[in-house]
C-alpha cells in the first residue's frame, strides 16, 4: 500500500489576489507564482497604493492577464471595468498584503478605490494577509478590525514576526508566499465538498492467467479511473484504488492504493470493509471470463489445448449494489460499442446503481487507451446527461460534479 503526497488543492482554483499598498506588496509577484505553479488561475488587483511598491506590468507578465486597479480600463475610450464580474469570477478574493487602511475599509464597507469595489461585491470567500509595523498591528483598531472581519467569515492569514522595514522587530510581517500558499491549500482542503468521505474505486484491467505467460485481458490503460481518482482528491476525499496492472504512477493524493492482476484478487480487495465506504465507483474493465484451468508453468507450443474452456468472473459492481446501504452510493461504467443506452439503463437497474457513466468506442475519441473520453451519465429513473469529447481529467471532474450535485440533491 503507497502513501504519496496530497495533490496541490490549489489546482484549478480561481484566486483573485488583491495587492495593496504595503512594502510587502513586491511579494505578490513570488505569491503569484507560487499560486500559479500549484495549478491556480490567478487574476490581480492593485490599489493606487500598491502600484507606488512594484509595477502592474510585472504582475501582468506573470499572470499572463492584465492587472485591474481603476474603475476605467481604458482613459481614452472610456471602457469601463466591471467589478461585479470579477467578484463573481473568483473561488477566494486573496489580499496579500493587506494594509491596516484596507483591513479598515473592508470593515466600514467603504469604496473608495477599485479593489474596494470588488471586495464589496464578491460572493467568494475573502482570506486577508496583514503586512504592517508591529504597533499599527498591535493596536487595538487594527486587532478589532481583523476580529469583525474573522466574524464574518474573513480568513484571517497571521503575519510572521520578524525584522520589520521599519527596522524594528515584531510581528506585522507578511507571511512568506510559500506559506500564505501552504495556508490556502488547507484552507481549500477544509471547505473540500468530499472531505470526510471515504471512497472505492476500481480501475484498469484485470489479467486471467492461461498459464504463466499467457492471459486473457483487455486493452484498458486505466486512464479513466486513475484521472477520477485525481478530481476526487482535489475535491477532499479519502480515496482507495484497487488498480489491475497498468503503466501508470500512483495517482498524487490517494490514501491508498492495492496492485492486484485477476478479478478473484480485484473481487477480494473490494469486499473488504466494504460498508465502511461511502462512495464506490468501478471503472475497472473487469475481465467477464477466466479460463477454468491454468497451468502454473508455460505450456509449450504442442501443449497448448485447442479449445479454452472459461469461466465467469466475479460481479465486484453487482456485489457493491446488493450489499449497498442507505448511506452509499454506487457508480458503475459502461463501456459498450454500439450507442449503448440500453445496455447501459439495464446494468444500472441489474446492479442497483445510483447512476452510471457510459462511454461508447462507436464515438471517436472515446474508449481504452486515448487520453479524451465522450461520455453520457444516466440517472435511474433514464435521465441523460450527455457530455462533449474532453480530456479524461475534466471528464473526471465532470463525474465528481454530477456525484456532488447528485449528493445535495
Ligand atoms: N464490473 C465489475 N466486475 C465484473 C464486470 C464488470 O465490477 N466482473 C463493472 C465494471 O467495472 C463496470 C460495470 O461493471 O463498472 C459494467 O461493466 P461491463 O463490462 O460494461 O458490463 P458487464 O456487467 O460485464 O456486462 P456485459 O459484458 O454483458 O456488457
Amino acid at each position: 500500500m503507497g502513501y504519496a503526497a496530497p495533490s496541490s488543492a490549489l489546482h484549478g482554483k480561481r484566486i483573485l489576489l488583491g495587492v495593496t499598498g504595503s512594502i510587502a506588496a513586491y511579494k505578490s509577484a513570488v505569491l503569484a507564482r507560487e499560486l500559479q505553479r500549484r495549478g491556480a488561475i490567478v487574476r490581480v488587483i492593485m490599489t493606487p497604493g500598491a502600484i507606488e511598491f512594484i509595477a502592474p506590468l510585472t504582475l501582468s507578465t506573470l499572470t499572463d492577464h492584465p492587472v485591474y486597479s481603476d474603475f476605467t480600463e481604458n482613459k481614452d475610450s472610456g471602457e469601463w471595468t466591471n467589478h461585479v464580474d470579477l467578484g463573481l469570477w473568483g473561488d477566494v478574493f486573496l489580499v496579500a498584503p493587506a494594509t491596516a487602511n484596507t483591513l479598515s475599509a473592508f470593515v466600514q464597507g467603504s469604496c473608495d478605490n477599485f479593489l474596494q469595489a470588488v471586495h464589496l461585491s464578491s460572493r467568494c470567500p475573502v482570506c486577508v494577509a496583514p503586512a504592517m509595523d508591529l504597533d499599527m498591528f498591535a493596536h487595538q483598531a487594527t486587532q478589532s478590525n481583523l476580529a469583525t472581519l474573522a466574524n464574518r467569515g474573513v480568513g484571517i492569514i497571521e503575519p510572521d514576526s520578524g525584522l520589520l522595514a521599519s527596522g524594528l522587530e515584531g510581528k506585522g510581517r507578511m507571511l512568506e508566499p510559500a506559506a500564505i500558499a501552504d495556508w490556502l491549500e488547507i484552507w481549500f482542503y477544509e471547505r473540500a465538498p468530499l472531505k470526510g468521505k471515504r471512497v472505492l474505486l476500481t480501475a484498469g484491467p484485470t489479467q486471467e492467467p492461461i498459464d504463466s505467460v499467457r492471459f486473457i485481458g483487455n486493452h484498458s490503460s486505466g486512464k479513466m479511473g486513475f484521472a477520477l481518482a485525481r478530481a476526487l482528491v482535489q475535491q477532499g476525499a479519502e480515496v482507495h484504488l484497487i488498480s489491475g496492472p497498468v503503466q501508470l504512477n500512483d495517482p498524487a493524493g490517494v490514501a491508498s492504493i492495492r496492485r492486484v492482476q485477476t478479478a478473484e484478487e480485484m473481487m477480494i480487495a473490494a469486499r473488504e470493509n466494504f460498508h465502511t465506504y461511502d462512495i464506490a465507483i468501478a471503472t475497472a474493465a473487469v475481465a467477464d471470463a477466466r479460463p477454468k484451468q491454468r497451468s502454473f508453468t508455460k505450456l509449450h507450443r504442442n501443449e497448448l489445448p485447442e479449445v479454452i474452456a472459461l469461466e465467469p468472473t466475479p460481479d465486484i459492481l453487482a456485489h457493491w449494489g446488493e450489499q449497498k446501504k442507505a448511506h452509499q452510493t454506487v457508480i458503475g461504467f459502461a463501456l459498450e460499442t454500439d450507442d449503448g443506452v440500453a445496455s447501459a439503463m439495464s446494468k444500472l437497474k441489474r446492479k442497483n446503481l445510483d447512476f452510471i457513466v457510459l462511454n461508447s468506442t462507436a464515438d471517436r475519441g472515446a474508449g481504452f487507451g486515448t487520453d479524451t473520453n465522450q461520455i453520457t451519465i444516466f440517472d435511474p429513473n433514464g435521465k441523460a446527461h450527455k457530455f462533449e469529447l474532453k480530456s479524461k481529467t475534466e471528464v473526471a471532474q465532470d463525474i465528481v460534479q454530477h456525484l456532488l450535485n447528485y449528493l445535495t440533491l
